[in-house]
């Protein structure tokens, strides 16, 4: 029964996915589900959540819906009722949809559960390395944001609210969010990967700016 869940889950989540642009699309939430599985080898924790959370965690954005933060949940757990999942499972499913968002990392790792965690930190790997690099500048594009512009600097440390509503561009998103990230993760095999792709993000830079300087 878990097994055709999870395949229905995967379908609702490719057609729902499908009017978002290419950082956010039903490859996204793949490569979370992919790196969530791996993850989860290495610890005690409910894989039906995980992949369920996995699957749902962008399934309506909150960036693309007039910041309205609860839809996402309640899209999910609609849907997860019509699969007759039992009420405890949605419930974790759903705590899960509502707090992965970076913006919400006022809870304590030691409030968080260990699903939680894990998808938490698949959704953050996929924002840092090859991909991570690929998604800023796709994201930049669609919202009009410059590559980069030596005369905006960064705005480091930013409310919530000034979070939202902030035109930067592409490369200070690197220092803005994506270079904190490693810093940030819940599990041990999560910190492992993000070591390797945070390397790479600045290897990146460096390049980045050396081309930059006519280098
Ligand atoms: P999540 O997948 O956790 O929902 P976000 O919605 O915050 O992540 O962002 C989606 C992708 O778009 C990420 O790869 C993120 O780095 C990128 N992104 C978000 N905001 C910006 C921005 N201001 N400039 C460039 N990239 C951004
Ligand atoms: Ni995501």
């Amino acid at each position: 029964m878990n097994n055709d869940v999870i395949q229905s889950t995967i379908d609702f989540a490719k057609c729902e996915l499908a009017k978002y642009e290419s950082g956010h699309d039903w490859y996204h939430t793949y490569r979370v589900w992919s790196v969530a599985k791996k993850i989860a080898e290495q610890e005690k924790a409910d894989l039906f959540v995980v992949e369920l959370a996995a699957l749902l965690h962008d399934i309506a954005d909150a960036k693309f819906h007039d910041g309205n933060e609860e839809i996402g949940s309640i899209v999910a757990s609609k849907f997860l009722k019509l699969q007759n999942v039992s009420f405890e499972i949605i419930e974790k499913v759903v705590y899960i949809i509502r707090n992965i968002s970076f913006k919400s990392e006022g809870i304590e790792k030691s409030k968080k559960t260990i699903e939680f965690q894990i998808v938490q930190d698949a959704d953050r790997l996929d924002a840092i390395g090859a991909i991570g690099i690929a998604r800023a500048f796709a994201f930049g594009g669609f919202k009009n944001h410059k590559i980069f512009d030596p005369e905006i600097p960064p705005a480091l440390n930013m409310t919530k609210a000034e979070y939202k509503n902030h035109k930067s561009t592409s490369i200070n998103h690197f220092y803005e969010k994506l270079l904190k990230l490693k810093n940030l993760m819940n599990t041990e095999a999560g910190r492992a990967l993000a070591l390797k792709r945070h390397k790479f993000l600045e290897k990146y830079l460096e390049q980045f700016f050396e081309e930059w300087n006519g280098l």
